[in-house]
């Protein structure tokens, strides 16, 4: 006994020891099971009401945008009559050169970021007036103060995009045009493009800025020609395609750096697909050109006609198809959208 005493005394020690590690590993075990219990139920009562926050939300949002929808739904609004009676015919345009964009803004309160829509009747077309631009901030104040009243005496679903040649490398009319046309195009699925130079103001609103089933030229006569076409096939100024139709000629050339030419090879493009230039009658098609001296950056291209004898061969090549650029800014002011865009410089 005396020997095994001790031993016996150990091995009963032992035998509390085991029985203490396993009441303690229970009781752990126990807690982790717990706590994670408490932990996942917790989890799934968070998951439940963010579905609930997420479903009363999607509700409101339905209840939101349906209400409105059923109210402003077309049926109820007719489509705007074929003729509008806001037409005013010939107009006395003036030229304050006091005038301030702030006026301009505050005479066009309906306008918004360069957007209009007429409030009692559904538009016949919806328009993008597109005007490539460089510094000619007076000239784009008074084709602002005048063109605003006079599309939405036309009852048209319109927007006009100010496409900024940024940089002062030579001017690109053109290219600005086909940034213009995939930029807007981006915003709205507009049926109609107003391609525009910035100092013709047009004087007579039955002069509809408006697509037809051929492409139309705007501008048969300016004060400066005394109201005579240009000349026979005279393509520029202010002309209107369908989206259609100039996706059909792929659009401008890009390749014209300075002034000229470009409305040639838009007229040829057009040509070579057999459609026919329209336009409207003489004593309506009329511009003031506000004057201005040739700008420094925009001078004559003297390879225009070379490039013009070149057209029936790369305009599948040359045009939207090919019109690399860079957007800089998208500004949505409240009479127009600017964009400003880097096209790169002409190729010596
Ligand atoms: C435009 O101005 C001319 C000359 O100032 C005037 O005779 C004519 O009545 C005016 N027209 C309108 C529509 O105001
Ligand atoms: C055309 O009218 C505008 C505005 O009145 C004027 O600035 C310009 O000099 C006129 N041009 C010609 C050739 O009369
Ligand atoms: C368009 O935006 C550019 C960049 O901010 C600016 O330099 C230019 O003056 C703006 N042009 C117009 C017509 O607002």
């Amino acid at each position: 006994m005396g020997f095994c005493s001790p031993v016996c005394k150990i091995l009963r020690r032992g035998k509390y020891f085991v029985l203490l590690i396993l009441s303690l590993s229970v009781l752990a075990w126990i807690a982790t099971f717990s706590g994670e219990t408490v932990k996942s139920v917790l989890v799934s009562s968070a998951t439940t009401q963010a579905l609930v926050k997420e479903v009363t939300l999607r509700d409101k949002l339905n209840s939101w945008t349906a209400a409105p929808d059923r109210v402003n739904t077309q049926p109820l609004k007719t489509e705007c009559p074929e003729k509008s009676p806001l037409l005013q015919g010939a107009l006395n345009l003036s030229f304050e050169s006091s005038l301030k964009l702030k006026d301009v803004e505050g005479d066009n309160k309906d306008v918004n970021e360069g957007e209009y829509e007429p409030s009692d009747c559904m538009a016949r077309q919806s328009v993008a007036i597109l005007i490539p631009h460089r510094n000619r901030e007076r000239h784009l104040l008074y084709l602002l103060h005048h063109l605003h009243p006079f599309l939405q005496r036309q009852q048209l679903h319109y927007a006009v995009y100010v496409i900024q040649q940024a940089g002062d490398a030579t001017f690109n009319r053109a290219k600005l045009l086909n940034v213009g046309y995939l930029e807007a195009l981006k915003d709205y699925s507009w049926e109609c493009f107003i391609f525009h130079d910035v100092d013709l103001v047009p004087e007579n609103d039955h002069n509809l800025y408006m697509c037809d089933k051929q492409p139309k030229h705007l501008v048969v006569g300016r004060n400066a020609t005394g109201y005579k076409l240009r000349y026979k096939g005279y393509f520029g100024g202010v002309t209107a395609m369908t989206k259609e139709q100039f996706l059909q000629v792929n659009g401008f050339s890009n390749i014209y750096w300075g002034w000229g030419g470009e409305d040639d090879d838009l007229r040829i493009r057009v040509e070579l697909q057999k459609m026919k230039i329209v336009r409207p009658p003489a004593q309506v098609a009329r511009y003031t050109m506000v004057f201005h001296k040739r700008d420094s950056g925009n001078e004559i291209n003297k390879d225009r006609m070379k490039l013009l004898g070149r057209t029936p061969h790369v305009w599948r090549k040359d045009g939207l198809n090919s019109c690399s650029y860079k957007t800089l800014s998208v500004e949505r002011l409240p009479l127009y959208v600017n964009v400003t865009v880097d096209i790169g410089k002409p190729q010596s």
